[in-house]
């Protein structure tokens, strides 16, 4: 029995197992790929668990802060120790309520997308008689030339269209409650290539002085995004990136030749790259069927559990392995959900799997529980164990339940308890 058999057979399955020796490995090979002094973000949405964000705030002398999208993210950033001013708070839909949270405990700095999202956050300052910094987040209306998933150039909710800038300027000077401090690109997830890679940056850095000097805007800070990739889910090594390091000091030092002594202060987001290769998911095989001549190998993990990015295309099919490791069927892979589109492989390459049996996939410790359809039919969470070498460090669930607010709700008829 492996170590994966061992945790599935002592804390059932699905499961998923990081290990913490892994993703350290991830967050130094990121901060030995950018240039000395980068701030290196970690995009929470690519996973939350406390305990993989408190591993990469620790660190070893280079840790990362956290990029949040909502309060709950904030939650958990805090309960892994980091404090409100570490965060980066994006998102083009931030409310009211969530800003005013967020400045409560102590978030500082927000990426802005639109003239209306800086007063949100403006107001959210005043109300707390603090001065928030905010980074336009810039659309570019040109981009490099790659064949990476692209998130700028085309109309979008996120950031503020490139040419729209200059004539804005005057309008965003005059909110108070906040100081503009700088720029935030995110151009481009998950990029094929390190060329792709350093194509985007030496353009957003070429970008980020043009518009400095055009609206002479004061950049304190310049977050020029990411695109570190990782297979998802698939067998694979991690991106390496031995030129970029050199290219970036030297995008930097011909548009920003101060930037070493006197700013901006650079830094670059992943989520999937630390995260993603930490973990693995290991499901059980609850049945094999076999329809007009095809095979359905059934597991207990499904698209709610592995597999909310399986609608936008980005994950199938998946590759399992066992514990033998051989390749012996073609047949589906699916979940137990009481829906058809819950495949995870169609008709792929599988060892021979019998009920009872457990299968592995490898690369998926980012966009697992949390991007997945939790909530769908009604099934538990997969456990998620933390791991350091042999050692089990934490065991746990998200477990979702509904709550009643009897508080401003007439007891109904499906609330616990209530008379029928
Ligand atoms: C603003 C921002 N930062 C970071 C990320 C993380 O991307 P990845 O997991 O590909 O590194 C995303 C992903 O969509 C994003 O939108």
């Amino acid at each position: 029995m492996d170590r994966y058999e061992e945790l599935a057979a002592r804390h059932g399955t699905p499961l998923y197992v990081y290990d913490l020796d892994e993703l350290d490995a991830a967050r130094r090979d990121l901060f030995d790929a950018l240039p000395d002094g980068f701030t290196l973000f970690y995009a929470l949405k690519a996973n939350p668990h406390p305990g993989l964000v408190r591993a990469l705030r620790e660190g070893d002398g280079r840790g990362c802060r956290p990029e949040i999208s909502s309060t709950g993210e904030l939650e958990a950033a805090l309960t892994a120790g980091f404090r409100g001013e570490d965060c980066l708070y994006t998102g083009p839909g931030k409310t009211a309520g969530e800003l005013t949270e967020a400045v409560a405990l102590g978030v500082r700095l927000f990426s802005t997308d639109s003239v209306t999202d800086v007063q949100h956050v403006a107001d959210a300052a005043r109300t707390h008689g603090v001065t928030a910094d905010c980074l336009l987040r810039v659309n570019s209306v040109t981009a490099s030339a790659t064949s990476s998933i692209r998130m700028t150039g085309t109309p979008s909710q996120f950031g503020f269209d490139s040419e729209t800038l200059p004539e804005l300027m005057p309008r965003l000077r005059e909110i108070e409650g906040v100081r503009l401090s700088g720029m935030h690109f995110f151009p481009l997830s998950n990029a094929k290539d390190e060329a792709d890679l350093v194509g985007e940056f030496r353009h957003t850095i070429e970008l980020a002085a043009e518009l400095q000097r055009q609206l002479g805007l004061p950049l304190r800070f310049l977050d020029i995004g990411g695109g570190f990739t990782v297979p998802y889910a698939v067998p694979g090594a991690r991106g390496s990136y031995p030129k970029l390091r050199g290219e970036l000091e030297a995008a930097l030092d011909t548009h920003f030749p101060r930037w070493r002594t006197e700013g901006p202060e650079i830094a670059c987001e992943s989520g999937r790259y630390l995260v993603g290769s930490s973990g693995t998911l290991v499901a059980r095989v609850s049945n094999v069927k076999t329809s007009r001549g095809r095979t359905f190998v059934i597991l207990d993990a499904g698209i709610n559990t592995f597999g909310g990015m399986s609608g936008l295309g980005r994950l199938l099919p998946v590759a399992v392995g066992t514990e033998s490791g051989e390749t012996a069927q073609r047949a589906s892979l699916v979940g137990p959900l009481c829906t058809p589109g819950d495949i995870l492989g169609r008709e792929i390459d599988l060892p021979a799997l019998e009920p009872g049996d457990t299968v592995r996939i490898p690369n998926a410790g980012a966009y697992g529980p949390t991007a997945s359809l939790l909530m769908f039919l009604g099934r538990p969470a997969p456990v998620e164990v933390i791991v350091r070498g042999d050692d089990v460090l934490s065991v746990s669930r998200i477990e979702h339940r509904r709550a009643y607010r009897t508080e401003d709700t007439a007891p109904s008829a499906d609330a616990p308890g209530a008379a029928g």
